[in-house]
Protein backbone atom coordinates (compact mmCIF):
# COMPACT_ATOMS: atom_id res chain seq x y z
CA UNK A 1 0.00 0.00 0.00
CA UNK A 2 1.49 3.44 -0.71
CA UNK A 3 1.35 6.83 0.67
CA UNK A 4 1.53 10.11 -1.19
CA UNK A 5 2.72 12.74 1.29
CA UNK A 6 2.48 16.49 -0.62
CA UNK A 7 5.09 17.60 2.18
CA UNK A 8 8.17 17.15 3.90
CA UNK A 9 6.89 16.03 7.48
CA UNK A 10 8.65 14.62 10.46
CA UNK A 11 10.28 11.54 11.20
CA UNK A 12 8.22 10.43 13.83
CA UNK A 13 5.19 9.62 11.39
CA UNK A 14 7.46 8.34 8.72
CA UNK A 15 8.76 5.96 10.79
CA UNK A 16 5.24 4.71 12.20
CA UNK A 17 4.20 4.56 7.93
CA UNK A 18 7.29 2.26 7.64
CA UNK A 19 7.02 -0.29 10.26
CA UNK A 20 3.70 -0.85 9.14
CA UNK A 21 4.95 -1.39 5.44
CA UNK A 22 3.69 1.43 4.00
CA UNK A 23 5.33 2.78 0.87
CA UNK A 24 5.70 6.27 1.07
CA UNK A 25 6.00 8.34 -2.11
CA UNK A 26 6.88 11.97 -0.76
CA UNK A 27 6.55 15.77 -2.53
CA UNK A 28 10.03 17.74 -1.06
CA UNK A 29 9.78 20.61 -3.65
CA UNK A 30 9.33 23.69 -1.49
CA UNK A 31 6.58 24.87 -4.21
CA UNK A 32 2.58 24.28 -4.22
CA UNK A 33 1.68 21.18 -6.66
CA UNK A 34 -0.82 22.35 -9.17
CA UNK A 35 -3.91 20.54 -8.67
CA UNK A 36 -3.44 18.29 -11.42
CA UNK A 37 -0.18 17.52 -10.28
CA UNK A 38 -1.89 16.50 -7.03
CA UNK A 39 -4.48 14.37 -8.76
CA UNK A 40 -1.73 12.52 -11.06
CA UNK A 41 0.66 11.84 -7.61
CA UNK A 42 -2.75 10.47 -5.58
CA UNK A 43 -3.74 8.30 -8.80
CA UNK A 44 -0.56 6.46 -7.97
CA UNK A 45 -1.28 5.85 -4.40
CA UNK A 46 -3.95 4.69 -2.11
CA UNK A 47 -4.19 7.06 0.84
CA UNK A 48 -3.10 11.21 0.78
CA UNK A 49 -1.41 12.19 3.86
CA UNK A 50 -1.98 16.52 3.26
CA UNK A 51 0.70 18.87 4.97
CA UNK A 52 -0.20 22.33 3.72
CA UNK A 53 -3.53 23.10 3.06
CA UNK A 54 -3.83 21.53 0.18
CA UNK A 55 -7.68 22.37 -1.39
CA UNK A 56 -9.68 19.31 -0.97
CA UNK A 57 -12.67 20.17 -2.94
CA UNK A 58 -14.98 17.62 -4.95
CA UNK A 59 -13.44 18.09 -8.05
CA UNK A 60 -10.31 17.13 -6.10
CA UNK A 61 -12.29 14.67 -3.86
CA UNK A 62 -14.04 13.28 -7.39
CA UNK A 63 -10.51 12.87 -9.02
CA UNK A 64 -9.31 10.47 -5.92
CA UNK A 65 -12.12 8.86 -5.15
CA UNK A 66 -10.28 5.65 -5.18
CA UNK A 67 -8.09 6.63 -2.37
CA UNK A 68 -8.80 4.58 1.14
CA UNK A 69 -8.22 7.96 2.95
CA UNK A 70 -6.52 11.46 3.23
CA UNK A 71 -5.50 12.52 6.26
CA UNK A 72 -4.39 16.20 7.23
CA UNK A 73 -1.23 17.29 9.23
CA UNK A 74 -3.39 20.24 10.82
CA UNK A 75 -6.01 20.05 13.07
CA UNK A 76 -8.01 22.73 11.06
CA UNK A 77 -10.18 21.16 8.12
CA UNK A 78 -11.09 24.23 6.53
CA UNK A 79 -9.40 23.47 3.65
CA UNK A 80 -11.90 20.18 3.02
CA UNK A 81 -15.03 20.32 1.19
CA UNK A 82 -16.18 18.00 3.85
CA UNK A 83 -20.34 17.36 2.89
CA UNK A 84 -18.36 16.07 -0.37
CA UNK A 85 -16.36 13.57 0.95
CA UNK A 86 -18.83 12.42 3.27
CA UNK A 87 -20.97 12.11 0.46
CA UNK A 88 -18.52 10.08 -1.08
CA UNK A 89 -17.34 8.05 2.08
CA UNK A 90 -13.72 9.65 2.24
CA UNK A 91 -12.48 9.48 5.54
CA UNK A 92 -11.10 12.62 6.66
CA UNK A 93 -8.38 12.81 9.36
CA UNK A 94 -7.05 15.42 11.56
CA UNK A 95 -4.39 15.85 14.04
CA UNK A 96 -6.91 17.75 16.96
CA UNK A 97 -5.50 18.08 20.74
CA UNK A 98 -1.49 17.71 20.28
CA UNK A 99 -1.69 21.26 19.09
CA UNK A 100 -3.70 23.09 21.81
CA UNK A 101 -0.23 24.08 24.03
CA UNK A 102 1.83 24.93 21.31
CA UNK A 103 -0.93 27.25 19.88
CA UNK A 104 -1.51 29.01 23.20
CA UNK A 105 1.55 29.66 23.70
CA UNK A 106 2.01 31.31 20.63
CA UNK A 107 -1.26 33.63 21.65
CA UNK A 108 -0.03 34.00 24.86
CA UNK A 109 3.70 35.27 23.28
CA UNK A 110 1.63 37.65 20.89
CA UNK A 111 -0.73 38.88 23.80
CA UNK A 112 2.57 40.16 25.69
CA UNK A 113 5.07 41.10 22.69
CA UNK A 114 2.57 42.96 21.17
CA UNK A 115 1.12 44.83 24.49
CA UNK A 116 4.70 45.86 25.22
CA UNK A 117 5.41 46.70 20.97
CA UNK A 118 8.59 43.69 21.37
CA UNK A 119 9.06 43.27 17.54
CA UNK A 120 9.05 47.05 16.57
CA UNK A 121 11.43 47.56 19.64
CA UNK A 122 14.14 45.08 18.73
CA UNK A 123 13.21 46.30 14.76
CA UNK A 124 14.93 49.64 16.20
CA UNK A 125 17.84 48.27 17.63
CA UNK A 126 18.34 46.20 14.08
CA UNK A 127 18.04 49.87 12.38
CA UNK A 128 20.99 51.83 14.81
CA UNK A 129 18.22 53.72 16.71
CA UNK A 130 18.33 52.77 20.55
CA UNK A 131 18.62 56.37 21.24
CA UNK A 132 18.86 58.49 24.09
CA UNK A 133 16.22 57.34 27.30
CA UNK A 134 13.47 58.76 28.57
CA UNK A 135 10.62 57.69 30.79
CA UNK A 136 8.30 58.58 28.72
CA UNK A 137 9.36 57.03 25.53
CA UNK A 138 8.85 53.38 24.86
CA UNK A 139 5.84 53.19 26.39
CA UNK A 140 3.51 49.61 26.27
CA UNK A 141 1.05 48.56 27.95
CA UNK A 142 -0.11 46.80 31.04
CA UNK A 143 -2.13 43.37 30.26
CA UNK A 144 -2.05 42.29 34.42
CA UNK A 145 -4.96 42.23 35.90
CA UNK A 146 -7.08 43.40 32.21
CA UNK A 147 -10.30 41.31 31.05
CA UNK A 148 -9.07 38.42 28.10
CA UNK A 149 -12.22 37.69 25.89
CA UNK A 150 -11.59 34.76 23.71
CA UNK A 151 -13.99 34.43 20.65
CA UNK A 152 -14.38 30.45 20.36
CA UNK A 153 -12.73 29.10 23.90
CA UNK A 154 -12.47 25.69 22.86
CA UNK A 155 -8.97 23.17 23.84
CA UNK A 156 -6.30 26.30 22.71
CA UNK A 157 -8.58 28.74 23.75
CA UNK A 158 -8.54 26.91 27.48
CA UNK A 159 -5.13 26.93 27.65
CA UNK A 160 -4.83 30.54 26.89
CA UNK A 161 -7.06 31.15 29.08
CA UNK A 162 -5.25 28.95 31.83
CA UNK A 163 -1.78 30.93 30.83
CA UNK A 164 -3.37 34.16 31.35
CA UNK A 165 -5.17 33.99 34.69
CA UNK A 166 -1.70 32.24 36.45
CA UNK A 167 0.64 34.33 34.79
CA UNK A 168 -1.63 37.79 34.84
CA UNK A 169 -4.38 37.57 37.22
CA UNK A 170 -6.53 38.39 34.14
CA UNK A 171 -10.57 37.98 33.90
CA UNK A 172 -11.63 35.49 31.46
CA UNK A 173 -14.88 36.48 28.90
CA UNK A 174 -15.91 34.61 26.19
CA UNK A 175 -18.36 33.59 23.17
CA UNK A 176 -19.19 30.31 22.21
CA UNK A 177 -22.05 28.63 20.71
CA UNK A 178 -22.53 26.62 23.71
CA UNK A 179 -20.75 27.04 27.55
CA UNK A 180 -17.66 25.45 28.16
CA UNK A 181 -18.15 24.45 31.70
CA UNK A 182 -14.52 22.90 32.37
CA UNK A 183 -13.45 26.73 31.67
CA UNK A 184 -16.55 28.64 33.89
CA UNK A 185 -15.89 25.79 36.92
CA UNK A 186 -12.16 25.86 36.57
CA UNK A 187 -11.17 29.27 35.66
CA UNK A 188 -14.20 31.38 36.66
CA UNK A 189 -14.58 32.30 32.86
CA UNK A 190 -17.82 34.20 31.97
CA UNK A 191 -20.14 33.63 28.89
CA UNK A 192 -20.80 36.39 27.01
CA UNK A 193 -22.88 38.00 24.01
CA UNK A 194 -20.89 38.94 21.41
CA UNK A 195 -21.50 42.35 21.18
CA UNK A 196 -20.26 42.46 25.44
CA UNK A 197 -17.24 40.51 24.17
CA UNK A 198 -16.28 43.79 21.76
CA UNK A 199 -17.13 46.18 24.14
CA UNK A 200 -15.37 44.66 27.74
CA UNK A 201 -12.20 42.81 26.24
CA UNK A 202 -8.81 44.46 26.59
CA UNK A 203 -7.34 41.84 24.97
CA UNK A 204 -9.73 40.15 22.24
CA UNK A 205 -8.85 36.50 21.35
CA UNK A 206 -9.49 34.74 18.09
CA UNK A 207 -9.23 30.85 18.93
CA UNK A 208 -12.17 29.47 16.97
CA UNK A 209 -11.89 27.61 13.57
CA UNK A 210 -12.99 29.14 9.60
CA UNK A 211 -16.02 28.40 8.91
CA UNK A 212 -18.82 30.15 6.98
CA UNK A 213 -20.05 31.70 9.76
CA UNK A 214 -16.79 33.19 11.26
CA UNK A 215 -14.95 34.24 7.65
CA UNK A 216 -14.34 37.98 8.02
CA UNK A 217 -16.11 38.24 10.69
CA UNK A 218 -13.96 40.97 12.31
CA UNK A 219 -14.40 43.67 9.85
CA UNK A 220 -15.08 47.22 10.65
CA UNK A 221 -18.08 47.11 11.82
CA UNK A 222 -16.70 45.16 14.87
CA UNK A 223 -13.91 46.42 15.48
CA UNK A 224 -15.54 49.98 15.90
CA UNK A 225 -16.99 48.04 18.92
CA UNK A 226 -14.09 47.28 20.82
CA UNK A 227 -12.02 49.56 23.07
CA UNK A 228 -9.83 52.15 21.40
CA UNK A 229 -7.11 50.16 24.24
CA UNK A 230 -7.90 46.61 23.01
CA UNK A 231 -5.18 44.33 21.93
CA UNK A 232 -6.74 41.62 19.12
CA UNK A 233 -4.72 38.59 18.83
CA UNK A 234 -5.04 35.76 16.05
CA UNK A 235 -3.57 32.58 16.31
CA UNK A 236 -6.38 30.64 14.29
CA UNK A 237 -6.68 31.68 10.80
CA UNK A 238 -6.76 35.17 8.96
CA UNK A 239 -9.58 34.97 6.99
CA UNK A 240 -11.26 35.25 10.09
CA UNK A 241 -10.66 39.20 9.88
CA UNK A 242 -10.73 41.49 7.40
CA UNK A 243 -6.81 42.54 6.80
CA UNK A 244 -8.14 46.14 5.48
CA UNK A 245 -10.35 46.84 7.97
CA UNK A 246 -7.82 45.64 10.79
CA UNK A 247 -5.34 47.86 9.11
CA UNK A 248 -7.88 50.98 9.18
CA UNK A 249 -9.07 50.25 12.79
CA UNK A 250 -5.20 50.20 13.78
CA UNK A 251 -4.02 53.39 12.18
CA UNK A 252 -6.82 55.48 13.00
CA UNK A 253 -6.61 54.05 17.01
CA UNK A 254 -10.37 52.78 16.59
CA UNK A 255 -8.43 49.57 18.70
CA UNK A 256 -4.78 49.91 20.03
CA UNK A 257 -2.62 47.01 19.02
CA UNK A 258 -2.78 43.66 17.33
CA UNK A 259 -1.15 40.19 17.56
CA UNK A 260 -1.51 38.01 14.46
CA UNK A 261 0.27 34.33 13.92
CA UNK A 262 -2.33 33.73 11.16
CA UNK A 263 -2.62 36.45 7.79
CA UNK A 264 -4.80 37.06 5.07
CA UNK A 265 -3.15 35.93 2.56
CA UNK A 266 -0.36 33.69 3.79
CA UNK A 267 2.60 34.79 3.42
CA UNK A 268 2.03 38.55 3.98
CA UNK A 269 3.48 41.03 1.72
CA UNK A 270 6.69 42.28 2.77
CA UNK A 271 5.67 45.82 2.42
CA UNK A 272 2.67 45.29 4.53
CA UNK A 273 1.74 48.39 6.29
CA UNK A 274 1.41 46.34 9.54
CA UNK A 275 4.70 44.98 9.68
CA UNK A 276 5.82 48.57 10.45
CA UNK A 277 3.73 49.53 12.76
CA UNK A 278 4.61 49.66 16.86
CA UNK A 279 1.55 47.75 18.07
CA UNK A 280 1.42 45.49 15.63
CA UNK A 281 3.36 41.80 15.85
CA UNK A 282 3.18 39.13 13.09
CA UNK A 283 4.37 35.80 12.97
CA UNK A 284 4.45 32.79 10.42
CA UNK A 285 1.52 30.97 11.18
CA UNK A 286 3.95 29.01 13.79
CA UNK A 287 1.58 28.05 16.20
CA UNK A 288 2.27 24.82 15.76
CA UNK A 289 5.55 24.55 14.91
CA UNK A 290 7.69 23.08 17.69
CA UNK A 291 9.77 20.03 17.27
CA UNK A 292 7.37 18.01 19.83
CA UNK A 293 4.17 19.21 18.44
CA UNK A 294 5.27 18.27 14.96
CA UNK A 295 6.56 15.28 15.65
CA UNK A 296 3.40 14.63 17.66
CA UNK A 297 1.00 15.85 14.43
CA UNK A 298 2.33 13.88 12.36
CA UNK A 299 2.69 10.86 14.64
CA UNK A 300 -0.85 11.24 14.36
CA UNK A 301 -1.18 11.89 10.86
CA UNK A 302 0.18 8.31 9.96
CA UNK A 303 -1.94 6.86 12.57
CA UNK A 304 -4.84 7.65 10.27
CA UNK A 305 -3.42 6.79 7.14
CA UNK A 306 -2.75 3.01 8.51
CA UNK A 307 -6.13 2.91 10.45
CA UNK A 308 -7.81 4.03 6.62
CA UNK A 309 -5.93 1.42 4.80
CA UNK A 310 -6.52 -1.50 6.76
CA UNK A 311 -10.40 0.11 6.32
CA UNK A 312 -10.50 0.32 10.40
CA UNK A 313 -12.36 3.84 11.86
CA UNK A 314 -9.77 6.57 11.56
CA UNK A 315 -8.92 7.54 15.59
CA UNK A 316 -9.28 11.14 14.81
CA UNK A 317 -11.57 12.03 12.01
CA UNK A 318 -13.84 15.06 10.50
CA UNK A 319 -16.93 13.10 8.95
CA UNK A 320 -17.16 10.26 11.29
CA UNK A 321 -20.75 10.53 9.72
CA UNK A 322 -19.49 8.44 6.94
CA UNK A 323 -19.58 5.45 9.14
CA UNK A 324 -23.51 5.69 10.54
C1 LIG B 1 -3.64 23.55 12.37
O1 LIG B 1 -3.31 22.41 12.66
O2 LIG B 1 -4.79 23.83 12.03
C2 LIG B 1 -2.56 24.59 12.43
O3 LIG B 1 -3.06 25.89 12.30
C3 LIG B 1 -1.56 24.34 11.33
O4 LIG B 1 -2.18 24.60 10.10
Amino acid sequence: MKVFISRKIPEAGLQYLRDASVEISEWTEKRDLLPEELIAYCKSADAFLSAGGNKIDKTFLHAVRHLKVISLHSAGYDNVDVAAATEIKMPIGNTPGVLSDATADIAFLLMLATSRKAFYMSRIIQQGGWGFFEPTANLGIDIRYKTLGIYGLGKIGFELAKRAAAAFGMEIIYHNRSHNEEAEQELHAQWVSFDDLLEKSDVLSVNTALTAETKGKFNKDVFAKMKPTAIFINAARGSIHNEEDLTEALEKGIIWGAGLDVTNPEPMRPDHPLLSMPNVCVLPHIGSATEETRAAMSLLAAKNIVAGLKGERLPFIVNPAIYA
